[in-house]
């Protein structure tokens, strides 16, 4: 039989994004970004399912397009069915069924956090794909975990943050520094040019498989509120160097953990997932793990995309695992 073709969309957060895959090609993928969260300072549920309202036929249409495949080629579609914001799902989930009707084609659920992950197996993703069991450090701004993934869909959450997401960490701590929403990417930009050691920031002490973000957000605020007593412009002043020394400290507490995940479950496979996995200072510390096996993803599968959710969708095509009409979205979903 020819590999199936599958049209998926993402819109669990603040981007629509339309992929179409062969098998685990990739032969189109579209993405939306909301700009309007920026002004907020953070994702605004209710601005962002009213734009994805708006975006989706476009950004479907568009994935077709580039692919140029005619519609009656395509074999099923698969959405994101959470977890993510409600509202956002519901667009995704709705589009997704009304197009699985008119096209009498099977309809295939996705589990967004299993996505990013599973983005690994995307045929230009790597090189060669991760080997069963692996580890994969999961970073976003909704969620900081470590999954022992024993076989596509066998994965079990050996490590979770205890408060914030990384990607919040970053995102909250910029926004400290003034800088716009998300803010991730603006700290790693200006990081470059910053020195890593001008400033310390504590590390959490935790006995066990865990992350916390709240110490060293709370140990900025204080630092910063400090030093600007003394000196209104000491953030203007420091930029470059606050910005390497929080992102040390963020990419440090994220290796602790992870350098004793491998140590417990003896299992040198590493990949990372999700927006924070475009962080240069990560990728670098990875890369230099040179006893380990690893696995960073493009920068275009790192954050939300619905590339990553056409590879699921294949992937399930294959087991015939398709889902019923009656599917809802779901906020909160295990992986
Ligand atoms: O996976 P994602 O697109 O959406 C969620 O599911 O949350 O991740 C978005 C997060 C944001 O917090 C953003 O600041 C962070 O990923 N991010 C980065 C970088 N690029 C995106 N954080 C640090 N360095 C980056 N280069
Ligand atoms: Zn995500």
């Amino acid at each position: 039989m020819s590999q199936p073709i599958i049209l998926a969309i993402e819109s669990s957060c603040d981007d629509t994004s339309a992929a179409m895959i062969r098998g685990s090609q990739i032969l189109s993928h579209t993405v939306a970004s909301q700009e309007i969260h920026q002004k907020y300072g953070g994702v605004v549920p209710e601005w962002a399912s009213r734009k994805h309202q708006v975006n989706i036929v476009p950004v479907v249409s568009m994935a077709i397009q580039q692919a140029n495949i005619p519609q009656n080629q395509i074999d099923a579609i698969a959405f994101t069915r959470g977890p993510g914001l409600l509202g956002s799902l519901l667009v995704g989930v709705n589009f997704a069924k009304s197009f699985a009707m008119a096209h009498q084609i099977p309809l295939i659920e996705v589990n967004h956090m299993q996505a990013h992950i599973l983005a690994h197996f995307i045929s230009d993703a790597n090189p060669t794909p991760p080997q069963f069991p692996f580890l994969c450090l999961t970073v976003s701004g909704g969620h900081t975990q470590i999954v022992k993934v024993k076989d596509y869909f066998e994965m079990e959450i050996i490590a979770e943050t205890r408060d914030d997401a990384v990607g919040e960490a970053f995102d909250k701590i910029g926004k400290l520094l003034g800088l716009q929403y998300p803010a991730g990417p603006e700290i790693d930009r200006l990081a470059k040019i910053g020195n890593t050691n001008a400033f310390e920031f504590p590390l959490p002490k935790l006995q066990e498989l865990a992350f916390s973000y709240s110490g060293i957000k709370t140990s900025v605020l204080y630092f910063l509120q400090k030093m600007e007593k003394e000196n209104p412009k000491f953030i203007q002043e420091n930029l470059y160097d606050l910005a390497a020394s929080v992102q040390k400290t963020l990419v440090e507490s994220l290796m602790v953990v992870l350098e004793k995940a491998v140590l417990q479950t003896s299992i040198q496979e590493v990949a990372i997932a999700g927006g924070v996995s475009a962080n240069s200072a990560l990728r670098q510390a990875l890369i230099q793990k040179k006893e380990w096996n690893t696995y960073l993803p493009k920068f275009e599968y790192t954050t939300d995309n619905a590339a990553m959710i056409a590879m699921v969708g294949s992937l399930k095509f294959e087991r015939k695992d398709f889902a019923p009409m009656s599917i809802d979205a779901q906020a909160r979903l295990p992986i």
